[in-house]
């Protein structure tokens, strides 16, 4: 056990916490005032006045309400924002971009970039196509380029892939390369537009010609005459040839080196930190928030661990990814927030003689470039833990996430389908561990995870850091993930997998082993039976066979698990292990020739290429512009985030806010409604039902035989039985969901097979596709093939990014409704 001095801590001290956080946005000053700490940064930024609570009823927001909420939880990229950092050290400026849902207490004192509303681009898109393509550091010319390339559509993912982009560039030391592009966008999602114009806008700024970053081409000057916008490459779209592959209508696509513009190139740009928050010495923080909430960011280790012997229950945060969603949207209580952002203890990653130190508040995109370093630099067998690590690191979550996202936040949380806790427990990780008191224990990471969402840690401990051990000769780790999607997207199961072999007479044999999986249990899980067989025992084909047998009553699947899929699930666990089987045969001599050539691609790691995509149209144009590709009136909005959507429309001061009750059956009749609760509920101003609607309460398309709010049953979950009005969202939702409704659950159905059993089918909806005599056509013989079985498919749920959200106010004395809906 170690111990750390426990001083008395001045810091805990209030008179020595400042009151005033200071934020630069788009290079205005600002202080947020104490009682926002509830706030996410982009309540703050959107809103322009913040209301709701008394003690701070009418403070300043900002009103900017380019950046939008989409998802709410850091997976559609809507709300992406580029934060600049200083790094001391250095002494340089670093920008990433962050999302910005949940984390306005981590970016305290940083200077943030979003999108402006009042941007002066409008207007002047004319004067502005000769600079087109041309400074990538110009946010403008990201902007126009969107627009040319009919990269939005409803526009309200746009700004954040704007931002993006635009933070990639402006951060980048080269010219990107095309992966880089799509590798920077992978967090921002779209619903309408379709990537391919999208990629096609930002594709211009990759770098396919030297010459228009450097002067040096790779190709003829002649051919370097414009840029495609569909592949990013030279070409001759510009020729008034509408025979050509690519046709484009007129000469926008000017290929301009960005040096031309202002004689800097991308490696002398200098970045910008307001000087005020470079000679500003931090200090630690104390902010206010709603429901009685108190936020601390502490420097020192000895201050957060004072703080957490105050307050044992204090959460520590540091992206607040897993935090903000266990507030915001599975409405957890957390009284104490503390931020280890800035404690240095926690922001180590030391490069040892015996492995990696890695501080538990590392992010993981820092983690990310050490690895990327570190592997350049050691011995290749030293790095084979940190290959596999760079490796599913690339499969992880966003950008914005992973610039945000914390080594100890993601172990710490115990997901049980995290995808580096199976990697740190094959690694052979060591965990650090430190209490209130300044004692210090550690523990193996295989230890650590206890059950679902549960860890070795006391409620006075931190995890302090964790260590990483380089490689032994002969030993070999692998990732493993299978996901629905490759970007951004969290596993099915996923594994880590090591193996340390030593050669005795020609032979491999098993010297020692590590199997973990995600996604197979509560926790991640090691199949330490498997592993127990495996040692010892000669590396060849008929090990494969007989661990294949021991590791399929190891890692057991219950039919009735958690997350479906058993079969599928079950079968991964195999096919991971024979892929590593086949991989690390492949690296030793004397094994890898029993491998048949039909086995190979087993093992190749996945590569896609950047995607290519072109749109082939002749221009007919009539008229003004019917048949021939013109920007859409709303794209000049929509890019610059001034495109106003029902959800950016500033409420009046005394505008109310509704908040649904829905139903939490599947099948039932209502016995009885309470609403006492919530009319208590802070801020609630009504509850209207069924029986409060004036007119028909029947409504439909086209059929009027849906009920606005359920009457006396309900027929799925989310199904509206009425409306709770108040006077903030927050306050609206809170009470409607005090509202106590009584059922009397009715049987239901749940899945086409119960509706066929139950013959439950809508009357005359029956419908038959038939081409041809099947039946005679499988009783014929003359079939090469048939193929016979069952197909399901669930259904899809929408990845919403437009807030469903609808503006009402009356004139007249409520003679005339007005109504501003989102679609
Ligand atoms: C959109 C999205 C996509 C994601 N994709 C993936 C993915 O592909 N793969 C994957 O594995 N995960 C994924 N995640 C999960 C993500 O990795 C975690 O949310 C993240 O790593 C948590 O880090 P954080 O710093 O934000 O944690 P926070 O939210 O700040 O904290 C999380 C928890 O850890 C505790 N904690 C943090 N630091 C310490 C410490 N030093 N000591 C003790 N407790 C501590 C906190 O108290 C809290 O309980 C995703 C999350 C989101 C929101
Ligand atoms: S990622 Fe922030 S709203 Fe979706």
């Amino acid at each position: 056990m170690g111990s750390l001095k426990n001083d008395e801590n001045p810091q805990l001290q209030t008179s020595k916490v400042s009151y005033e956080p200071l934020l630069y946005v788009n290079g205005v000053r600002r202080v947020l005032p104490d009682g926002l700490a509830h706030l996410t940064l982009l309540e703050y930024l959107r809103a322009k006045l913040i209301m709701g609570h008394s003690t701070f009823f009418g403070a300043k927001g900002i009103g900017l309400t380019g950046t939008k909420l989409g998802c709410g939880e850091g997976g559609c990229g809507a709300c992406t924002v580029m934060v600049s950092s200083y790094d001391e050290k250095s002494r340089k400026c670093f920008l990433k971009m962050f999302f910005q849902t949940l984390c306005y207490q981590c970016l305290l004192s940083t200077s943030i970039f979003c999108r402006r509303n009042a941007c002066d681009y409008s207007g002047r898109i004319g004067k502005l196509q000769e600079s087109l393509y041309i400074c990538a550091l110009n946010m403008k010319s990201l902007q126009e380029s969107m627009a040319q390339a009919h990269g939005s559509q409803c526009g309200f993912c746009t700004p954040g892939f704007v931002m993006s982009m635009y933070a990639l560039l402006r951060s980048s030391q080269t010219p990107p390369s095309e992966e880089q592009i799509e590798e920077c966008l992978a967090g921002n999602l779209c619903r309408c537009t379709g990537y391919r114009p999208i990629v096609d806008a930002f594709r211009v700024f990759a770098k396919t010609n030297d010459m228009l970053y450097t002067g040096i081409s790779s190709v003829s000057p002649e051919e370097a005459k414009s840029i495609c916008p569909s592949t990013g490459k030279p070409c001759s779209c510009n020729s008034n040839n509408v025979n050509d592959k690519c046709v484009v209508g007129d000469n926008r696509y000017k290929a301009t080196s960005y040096d031309e513009v202002d004689g800097t190139k991308y490696t002398e740009k200098e970045l910008i930190f307001p000087p005020e928050l470079l000679l500003r010495t931090a200090t630690p923080l104390s902010l206010t928030g709603f429901g009685g909430l108190m936020w601390y960011r502490p420097l020192t280790l000895q201050h957060a661990l004072d703080l957490k012997a105050k307050y044992p229950d204090a959460k520590l945060i540091v992206g607040n990814s897993e935090v903000g969603i266990e507030m915001r949207l599975k409405r957890l209580q957390y009284r104490v927030l503390v931020s280890v952002t800035h404690v240095p203890e926690l922001n180590v990653l030391n490069v040892k003689d015996d492995g990696l130190e890695i501080g538990a508040a590392v992010r993981l995109s820092d983690l990310l470039s050490v690895l990327r370093k570190v592997v350049t630099e050691r011995d290749v067998h030293e790095t084979s833990s940190c290959r596999a690590l760079i490796e599913q690191l690339k499969w992880f979550a966003g950008t914005q996430i992973r610039n945000a996202a914390s080594i100890g936040g993601n172990i710490c949380t115990a997901s049980p389908i995290s995808d580096l806790n199976p990697l740190w427990m094959a690694v052979g990780a060591n965990f650090r561990i430190i209490d209130s008191k300044g004692n210090s224990r550690t523990t193996l990471a295989e230890n650590f995870f206890l059950g679902y969402r549960k860890v070795d840690l006391a409620s006075s401990e931190i995890l302090l850091s964790v260590f990483l051990p380089w490689n032994k000769r002969f030993e070999y780790v692998k990732e493993f993930k299978q996901s629905h999607r490759r970007d951004d997207d969290i596993a099915i199961v996923n594994a880590g997998l090591r193996i340390h072999l030593q050669e005795t007479s020609e032979i491999w044999v098993v010297a020692d082993a590590s199997i973990a999986y995600g996604g197979v249990a509560p926790c991640s899980l090691s199949a330490k039976k498997t592993k127990d067989f495996l040692i010892g025992k000669v590396w060849d084909q008929n090990l494969l066979q007989d661990a294949l047998k021991v590791l399929q009553n190891d890692i057991i699947l219950k039919e009735d698990a958690p997350g479906g899929m058993v079969e599928f699930r079950k079968s991964l666990t195999l096919s991971f292990f024979f892929k590593f089987f086949l991989w690390v045969s492949h690296q030793l001599d004397g094994v890898k020739e029993s491998i048949p050539a039909s086995h190979l691609s087993a093992m190749q790691p996945v590569h896609r290429p950047t995607i290519t995509g072109s749109q082939d149209y002749e221009i007919m144009k009539h008229g003004t512009s019917v048949g021939s590709p013109e920007v859409h009136l709303s794209a000049k909005l929509q890019v610059t985030g001034e495109a106003e959507y029902a959800d950016d429309i500033q409420l009046p001061l005394n505008g109310l806010h509704a908040a649904l009750v829905l139903s939490r059956k599947p099948h039932a009749r209502i016995l009885s409604i309470d609403g006492s609760e919530a009319m208590s509920s802070p801020g609630f101003v009504g509850l209207f039902l069924a029986k409060d609607v004036p007119a028909d309460n029947k409504i439909g398309p086209v059929v009027y035989d849906e009920e606005l709010f359920a009457t006396d049953y309900v027929t799925c979950v989310g199904q509206v039985i009425g409306v709770v009005v108040a006077d903030t969202h927050e306050n609206a939702k809170t009470a409607a969901r005090k509202v106590n409704v009584k059922y009397e659950d009715l049987p239901a159905i749940l899945s086409i097979k119960e509706a066929i059993n139950a013959g439950s089918f809508h009357p005359n909806t029956e419908k038959c596709l038939i081409k041809g005599d099947v039946d005679q056509c499988f009783q014929s013989g003359q079939c090469d093939r048939i193929i016979e079985g069952e197909v399901h498919i669930g259904g899809q749920e929408h990845f919403y990014l437009e807030p469903h959200s609808s503006l009402v106010w009356t004139l007249d004395g409520g003679n005339e409704v007005h109504m501003i809906s989102s679609t």
